[in-house]
């Protein structure tokens, strides 16, 4: 089974219309449901925004439904001059930018999973690759890069340098690396999958609202896609 999770209804809705046979459940306050995309056994999750969210989220569907490949999925802010509107970013790693402690001398943002102390969050190789080789087939402007996470809707250009310069980030976005903790601390496999919706600077507010939902759509006809192939792999 793929666990597919997104953090607003417009970038999940299109999945969840599309499963055959749906089956509805709860679990820790969120909407789960389960079903088939195109006969692959899928399970989708609408979290809400946020690292808190998407923890508890990705948590109970690991433990619910014990899928091979968890994917988090949606809209994210471009970062740098090559990753525009509409673009696709299949994250290589994800960082929790927020997770600071250089205060007291420990390394910044760096996650302990099960006593492997890491800066950089694991995604799946196999499955990047089909997602990357999926979405080039249907769109141009698919990039692979580190997708940097933190509790704020950036729309800050200096902020987007400084995410890019510390992390080489190439988006920004709320809930990947948060799922990707969870992920990891499971042993389960991960992907980040995200489209542009906004380049997180001062138009960021207007583009998103402008662009997002077309951007979503963009990662539910991927998803639709390649998820045999995802499931095979
Ligand atoms: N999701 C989409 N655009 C974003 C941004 N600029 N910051 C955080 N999350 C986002």
């Amino acid at each position: 089974m793929i666990g597919i999770i997104g953090a607003m209804e417009m970038e999940v809705a299109g999945l969840i219309a599309a499963l055959e046979e749906p089956e509805q459940a709860v679990c820790c306050g969120q909407p789960f449901t389960s079903g088939r995309l195109g006969g692959v056994p899928v399970v989708v999750a609408k979290c809400g925004a946020g690292k808190v969210n998407a923890a508890m989220c990705a948590a109970a569907m690991v433990l619910r439904y014990a899928p091979s490949l968890v994917v988090s999925t949606g809209v994210a802010g471009g970062i740098g001059p090559d990753v525009k509107i509409g673009d696709l970013v299949v994250a290589t790693h994800a960082v929790q930018y927020d997770y600071d402690t250089t205060a007291i001398g420990e390394p910044l943002a760096a996650v302990d999973v099960g006593g492997t102390v890491m800066a950089e969050l694991p995604t799946s190789e196999r499955h990047n690759a089909i997602l990357a080789q999926y979405a080039a087939e249907i769109y141009s402007g698919v990039h692979r890069g580190v997708i940097a996470t933190g509790d704020r809707f950036v729309a800050d250009p200096n902020f987007c340098a400084a995410l890019r310069e510390e992390f080489g980030a190439v988006a920004c976005e709320m809930e990947t690396g948060a799922i990707a903790h969870v992920c990891a601390a499971n042993r389960t496999a991960f992907c980040g999958l995200r489209a542009i919706s906004d380049n997180a600077n001062d138009d960021g507010k207007v583009d998103f609202l402008t662009f997002a939902r077309d951007s979503a759509e963009k990662c539910i006809a991927l998803l639709k896609a390649s998820a045999a192939a995802l499931e095979n792999a």
